[in-house]
């Protein structure tokens, strides 16, 4: 579904190069590596946005960076969900207000039931900078899912929640793939979580690896 080939990137200095990756439905892929070796900066390219210095991302057989700019706003509409590592929620307004931005802009139904889950329901109401980190989190996730992409892109999904709120999480995000035959693909630092997914990379001394 997504393929990306001979990708290599830098910014000041090279951060990874020949790194090839395939993601199919269903898949549930995790990439760990020590912080500052390019894992946000590998997601960015993967969901679209931002053009590596070399190789391809095909999506759907087609290079997402040849792709007009109404084309890509549609698959970034419709098929890609992107949880970044630094939410981008709209702060003045309130949890609930964000998940029926995403709602009305993909022609979605809000799920309430996942809101339960995800354990928002009580402070859906509140304005976005009044909540704790891991609340804003769980509100991205909410968000998100709502627009029910067919693939999740991850950046430390879990970053801000303690240890039963994030397997939590990832149980929800696994649940959701496996229902909407949809993929996720994370990024994480933490290996008790990485150890969940189906297949484990690591970016590492310029590569990325399968992990053993
Ligand atoms: N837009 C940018 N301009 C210049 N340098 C950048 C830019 N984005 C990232 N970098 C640099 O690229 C390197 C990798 O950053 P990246 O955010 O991808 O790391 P990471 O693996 O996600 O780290 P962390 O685990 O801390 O989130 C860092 O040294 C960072 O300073
Ligand atoms: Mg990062």
């Amino acid at each position: 579904m997504l393929i990306a080939k001979n990708l290599s990137h830098s910014f000041d200095y090279l951060l990874f190069k020949d790194v090839d990756l395939e993601i199919h439905p269903k898949d549930k892929i995790a990439i760990v590596g020590t912080s500052g070796s390019g894992k946000s900066t590998l997601l960015h390219i993967l969901s679209s946005f931002l053009k590596p210095k070399e190789g391809k991302v095909l999506y759907k057989n087609k290079e997402i960076y040849s792709l007009k700019e109404k084309e890509l706003l549609k698959i970034r509409r419709y098929e890609f969900g992107i949880i970044f590592q630094f939410h981008y929620l709209f702060n003045t307004f309130t949890a609930l207000e964000n998940i029926q931005a995403a709602a009305i802009l993909s022609g979605k139904e809000i799920d309430f039931n996942l809101l339960e889950r995800l354990n928002i329901k009580d402070i859906i109401n509140q304005n976005i900078q009044t909540l704790s980190g891991g609340q804003q989190q769980r509100v991205s996730i909410a968000r998100v899912l709502t627009k029910k992409p067919k693939i999740i892109f991850a950046d430390e999904p879990t970053g801000n929640l303690d240890k039963e709120n994030a397997n939590e999480v990832v149980d929800i995000l696994f649940e959701y793939c496996e229902n909407e035959a949809a993929s996720l693909m994370t990024v994480t630092h933490d290996m008790e979580i990485a150890k969940k997914f189906d297949k484990v990379y690591v970016l590492k001394n310029k590569r990325l690896i399968p992990w053993e």
